[in-house]
């Protein structure tokens, strides 16, 4: 069986949380590669609600290992957190079956007052981060002064590392933010513990995918995140600190490229963002509203109202092009039910001159407008078919005109929150 890479392909909250957890299911190994506790996902299982930021929702499933990879940063008390809740649920959590890598680099008190301190001081410029610490965290990791779980674990290692690097944030929280410092001992005494309970839970993650590997196990590559949130390939600077695209799997967790056989993009049937940044098909009107009621667009991690506008496939023509897509998985399809007409953006137009790739500076994309193809809507409650045959006619030709423009083959079409409204049209392990 292949191994599949699951990725956001526009910013973020494409709805990978559900996806992930259907393909789980024929899954032995499920892996997070990058980003932290600024993603999160609500499941419902026999009725039950559950809120995931770090630990990847296969933990639900008997018999499949759940890992981060070193290219995840963990906050240790948000992710011993979701251990304890798991198991008071009853769902049994152990070495057996989560394992957090070595290298993976640990979100400390510091990253998340710096983090917080920064926006406030950027004012109206600000990103709109989540403010969980994520950027001062991967910040020190490429500065080579983070703190890995291999140190926490290790009480001399942890306060060697933390006598280092304390003054300096003392200094910029103190001197330039304006901000309270932290005394060494209200870091130390609790992360030493933190790190005593991660300890059994500490492995060579890269050693547990090859060995996966080796044995014909499939393994789940998990992003967070979306495409357009890559440091590298984002609307830079309103992106986060990582790499969501697939090649951020071989880094993020210690495999090479080879082993990343598919890539399967998810994509809302619409466009969402949260925070600031470009975005050229947003919509403002009553439009906008009615994809936020009815798809229920607030975050499950900060609560935010999302942006939201219609479908860009010069966005996702190039998460095409970025993560090698080799499949389509459409979500929240019915929120477009009643629209009429239900536009694709298809090019945009930037300074009179028609324009078919993202340009890479901010004032450019501020300038984008979009070019729109207008498709006839439907009326119809589209939440009981299970079949792409069933749908009315102008959801087929929306979803055929949809791949047409994007050149990758639609494997799946989520038509409702629960598991079953689901349309599996290709399995994307087969
Ligand atoms: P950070 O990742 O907290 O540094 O935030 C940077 C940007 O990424 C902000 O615009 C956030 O709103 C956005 N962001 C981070 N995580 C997510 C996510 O899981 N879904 C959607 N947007 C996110």
């Amino acid at each position: 069986m292949p191994n599949i890479v699951v990725v956001g392909t526009q910013w973020g909250d494409e709805g990978k949380g559900k996806i992930v957890d259907l393909l789980t299911e024929q899954a032995r190994v499920v892996v997070r590669y990058q980003g932290g506790n600024n993603a999160g996902h609500t499941l419902v299982v026999g009725g039950e609600k559950f809120i995931f930021h770090l630990i990847p929702s296969g933990i639900l499933h008997p018999g499949t290992m759940c890992c981060l990879g070193n290219g995840v940063v963990l906050d240790p008390a948000v992710f011993l957190g979701e251990i304890d809740r798991l198991q008071s649920r009853g769902v049994k959590v152990g070495p057996e079956n989560l394992r957090v890598s070595e290298r993976t680099q640990v979100i400390m008190p510091y990253h998340q007052r710096l983090d917080l301190a920064r926006e406030r001081a950027k004012g109206a410029g600000k990103i709109g981060t989540t403010g969980r610490g994520i950027g001062p965290c991967y910040e020190d990791k490429v500065a080579r002064r983070g703190i890995r779980v291999a140190d926490l674990v290790d009480p001399q290692l942890l306060k060697a590392k933390l006598t280092e690097v304390l003054p300096e944030k003392n200094f910029l929280l103190e001197k330039l933010l304006g901000d309270k410092p932290f005394t060494f001992e209200e870091i130390f005494a609790p992360y030493e513990k933190f790190g005593q309970r991660l300890k059994p839970l500490m492995a060579n993650v890269s050693i547990i995918l090859h060995e996966a590997a080796k044995h014909g196990k499939n393994i789940l590559f998990e992003g967070a995140q979306g495409t357009h949130l890559d440091i590298d390939h984002g609307t830079y600077p309103f992106v986060t600190s990582s790499n969501p695209v697939a090649g951020g799997a071989a880094t993020g967790c210690g495999i090479g490229p080879k082993a990343l056989h598919r890539v399967l993009g998810i994509v809302k049937a619409y466009t969402t963002r949260v925070g600031g940044g470009p975005f050229p098909t947003e919509c403002l009107d009553s439009i906008g509203d009615h994809m936020v009621e009815v798809g229920q667009e607030f975050g499950s991690t900060t609560g935010r109202r999302r942006r939201c506008g219609w479908l860009d496939l010069v966005v996702l023509q190039e998460s095409a092009r970025l993560n090698g897509l080799t499949g389509l998985a459409i979500t929240k399809l019915d929120v477009l039910s009643t629209l009429d007409p239900v536009r694709i953006c298809v090019a945009y137009e930037v300074d009179g001159q028609r324009r078919d790739s993202m340009p890479p500076t901010l004032a450019e994309l501020e300038r984008c407008r979009p070019v729109f193809e207008d498709l006839p809507g439907w009326q119809e409650d589209i939440s009981g078919v299970r079949r792409v045959q069933d749908l009315p006619a102008n959801t087929r030709t929306y979803l055929k005109r949809l791949e047409e423009l994007a050149g990758v083959p639609i494997q799946v079409v989520s038509v409702g929150p629960d598991r079953e409204e689901t349309i599996v049209v290709q399995n994307p392990f087969a």
